[in-house]
């Protein structure tokens, strides 16, 4: 298995893209299906937000200074991220707010998305080369092993908060 770290996140990526996919195939009524769905992306978010933050973003920002403005943002987006996640976890998929809730959530991430593989990741990789990906890499699968699953954990929002308010 690869441990560059821009191909594991382009993975996690494809696999919580999939996750939207699901969700806004399923029927209006499927409230079922929706609420599995959204329990599913919540924990997928959770862990790979979590690697980002304490690996990726502050190993970007130390070796790569001239991206400091597009971690920043991007810290930004994973707390906004954060903060529907919170009141998506408190609602049901019966809630009238439940469906428009998890849409803006998507759209939120599909367009951070974009922005990590199409803007800044290239210039990681071009800046940093293989073998530090690799090392980097490495340091998210250990990572990956403590993350936190359910945004209720403590640890799950501690590195954007710091982050926000250093
Ligand atoms: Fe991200
Ligand atoms: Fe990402």
């Amino acid at each position: 298995m690869s441990t560059d770290a821009i191909v594991m996140l382009k993975d996690e990526h494809q696999v919580i893209l999939r996750a939207f996919r699901d969700f806004e195939r399923a029927g209006d009524n499927a409230h079922k299906t929706k609420g599995d769905l959204v329990a599913k992306i919540v924990e997928l978010l959770t862990v790979h937000t979590y690697i980002e933050n304490e690996v990726m973003y502050p190993r970007v920002r130390e070796l790569v200074p001239e991206l400091e403005d597009d971690v920043l943002e991007s810290y930004e987006e994973h707390h906004v991220a954060d903060v529907l996640v919170m009141e998506l976890v408190g609602m049901k998929p019966t809630d009238e707010r439940f469906t428009a809730k998890t849409t803006v959530l998507i759209e939120n991430v599909r367009h951070h998305i974009e922005e990590e593989e199409d803007e800044w990741f290239p210039q990681v990789r071009e800046a940093l080369g293989r073998k530090v990906l690799q090392e980097i890499g490495a340091e998210m699968v250990e990572a990956r092993k403590t993350a936190p699953r359910s945004p209720a954990q403590p640890s799950a929002l501690k590195k954007t908060v710091d982050a926000v308010l250093a």
